[in-house]
């Protein structure tokens, strides 16, 4: 169903991800569009999607998207790296609204800047399918790419252990390469890793820019609903969460994540969980 005009306009944004990761996008575009509603699908269920296939993260893409546009959504952010680096073309090709992900806008950002060499941490999915590599080597010439998996981070941060014994012992392993081969940018190319960036600034030890996916995400909307006409007109509402599956810990990571990462006031932003 195609809502014209001043509907359109009403509808949230509606973002995805596989659980607790995508606060962190969601976080910036709130800085970014206060004035936006927001619906946010965690597919709890399904996670991790970083050791599936790529025909099981088309599915649930396909499946997440869908519930989105039943809920209204007049434009989808996949805040996922995984699911963006192996489903966002067939997405595009299959629906019929917008659709940001979390690669194209991060190269834009960085094609901005000078970089010869960029380090890029992402889960084991992420980085099989080359998406960073391919989309950075298109955009800038020469460009060297030093790829990291991390299998380990995003479950760790799901189970709200990121500063754990564990957390720090693969953040120390997985830092490695980057301990003895400094560089300047290390891309998140996970939205569960902004949680890690204390531990991974500690564990480096030297001045690193760590590029958080989400800002440029945020701008890169703000500019398409700008020159669409499709910023919301109304009173802003109240912003939802749905999980595929409760998560009981989902709601204290998500408190602990919004402190940490955006330091915005709680009383602004009212969660309500539903199970669907
Ligand atoms: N936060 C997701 C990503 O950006 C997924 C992590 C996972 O489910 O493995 O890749």
């Amino acid at each position: 169903i195609k809502k014209e005009g001043n509907e359109m306009k009403k509808g949230p944004i509606g973002i995805f991800d596989s659980g607790v990761g995508g606060l962190t996008v969601l976080s910036e575009i709130k800085k970014q569009l206060p004035n936006e509603n927001f619906i946010y699908l965690g597919d709890t269920k399904n996670f991790p999607y970083g050791n599936k296939s790529k025909e099981q993260i088309i599915e649930f893409a396909i499946q997440n998207t869908k519930k989105l546009i039943e809920l209204g959504a007049k434009i989808i952010v996949i805040a996922c790296g995984t699911a963006t680096s192996q489903a966002i073309d067939i997405l595009k090709e299959k629906f019929d609204l917008p659709i940001i992900g979390i690669i194209e806008p991060t190269v834009e950002y960085i094609k901005k800047q000078s970089v010869e060499r960029i380090g890029v941490i992402a889960t084991e999915g992420t980085i099989r399918s080359g998406a960073w590599e391919r989309t950075l080597k298109e955009q800038i010439e020469n460009i060297e790419v030093i790829n990291k998996a991390c299998p380990m981070l995003a479950t760790i941060a799901e189970e709200g252990r990121a500063t754990s014994e564990e957390g720090r012992a693969v953040i120390k392993e997985y830092m490695e390469p980057f301990k003895r081969n400094r560089i300047d940018k290390i891309i998140l190319g996970c939205t569960h890793y902004p949680i890690y960036e204390g531990l991974i600034r500690a564990e480096l030890g030297y001045p690193v820019e760590l590029i958080n996916t989400g800002i440029a995400v945020s701008k890169e909307l703000e500019q398409y609903l700008k020159e669409n006409n499709l910023f919301n007109s109304e009173e802003k509402q109240e912003d939802l969460i749905y999980l595929t599956k409760p998560e009981e810990e989902f709601k204290i990571i998500a408190k602990n994540l919004l402190d940490f990462d955006v330091k915005i006031r709680q009383i602004t932003w009212h969660i309500r969980f539903l199970w669907i």
